[in-house]
């Protein structure tokens, strides 16, 4: 985490409904999970970031909260969850009500990408994938939903790979179809309680998840030669369209899933 507050500052306004808010963001560590808490954060929304690796989610919530100071932000929680545990959702669900007194939005952002060619794959990486990118935002839905009010909004991260293969990600790619039309269902289902389910599609976004693209040269140019922006996006610019899929400007939206990936989705 660095700069958090330069890259805030120019979107503080936007979307003002979300202020008092309260958000569990999963897999908030790092990566786009880090940066959609430090930007709920700056628009009043209280988060609990909750994540496998505790001592990174300890120190990222000290820090969004030290960047944020002076600004009226909302409060971030640091915790652990392992999202393919049922029980550890309920923890962090009963966490947000116990501090913030309520539950308005859950962000099911966890996720692993192991590559592996589909003749080569282990089982236990099969089985990793699908119970960490599938199972854990099934229960993350779940628990969301014993907790919720009518309004409440859940945001699923898919991918383009739900979309377009690639070689070495057959189980990834499978997972991230799952998140796609999971996220479908529960909006059929959730509807009737007044929640509304939506997903984000990103395509190569610059994160740890990622670093392996830019380290290897043939990889990286194959990237950008199927992204028709021709280059990777940066975790700050998925925060608008998560943004506005929990605020009161998409209300009337759902199952719907937002593709933030330079286009790649096309090629
Ligand atoms: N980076 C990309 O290009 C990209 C593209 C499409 C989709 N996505 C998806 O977006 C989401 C965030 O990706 P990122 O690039 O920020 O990834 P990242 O690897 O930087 O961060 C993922 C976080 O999830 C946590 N995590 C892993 N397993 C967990 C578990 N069992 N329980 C709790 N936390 C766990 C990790 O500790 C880590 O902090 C993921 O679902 C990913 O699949 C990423």
């Amino acid at each position: 985490m660095s700069d958090t507050r330069a890259r805030h500052e120019p979107m503080t306004a936007v979307y003002p409904d979300l202020e008092g808010k309260v958000a569990v963001v999963t897999g908030a560590a790092r990566g786009m999970g880090a940066r959609f808490t430090a930007a709920l954060a700056a628009r009043g929304v209280h988060v609990v970031g909750a994540d496998i690796n505790e001592e990174q989610m300890l120190t990222t919530a000290r820090e969004i909260a030290a960047e944020l100071k002076g600004e009226k932000p909302g409060e971030v929680i640091g915790t652990r969850i392992d999202v393919t545990k049922p029980e550890d959702h309920e923890a962090v669900a009963q966490l947000a009500l116990e501090r913030f007194g309520r539950l308005d939005f859950w962000v099911n952002n966890a996720g692993i990408f192991p590559f592996a060619l589909a003749g080569e794959i282990t089982p236990e990486q099969i089985e990793a994938t699908l119970k960490v990118n599938v199972e854990g935002v099934l229960y993350g839905a779940q628990t969301a939903a014993r907790h919720m009010e009518p309004g409440s909004a859940i945001v699923n991260m898919s991918s383009v790979s739900a979309v377009r293969v690639r070689r070495g990600r057959g189980a990834y790619c499978t997972s991230k179809a799952a998140v796609a039309h999971l996220t479908e269902s529960l909006a059929v289902e959730l509807g009737d309680q007044g929640i509304r389910v939506n997903s984000i599609a990103p395509g190569y976004i610059d994160t740890e998840m990622t670093r392996w693209v830019k380290e290897d040269p043939a990889a990286l140019r194959h990237a950008l030669d199927v992204v028709p922006l021709h280059r990777l996006g940066s975790p700050e610019e998925v925060v608008g369209p998560l943004l506005f899929l929990l605020s009161d400007s998409a209300r009337y939206v759902t199952g719907h899933s937002i593709a933030v990936d330079g286009g790649s989705r096309h090629v």
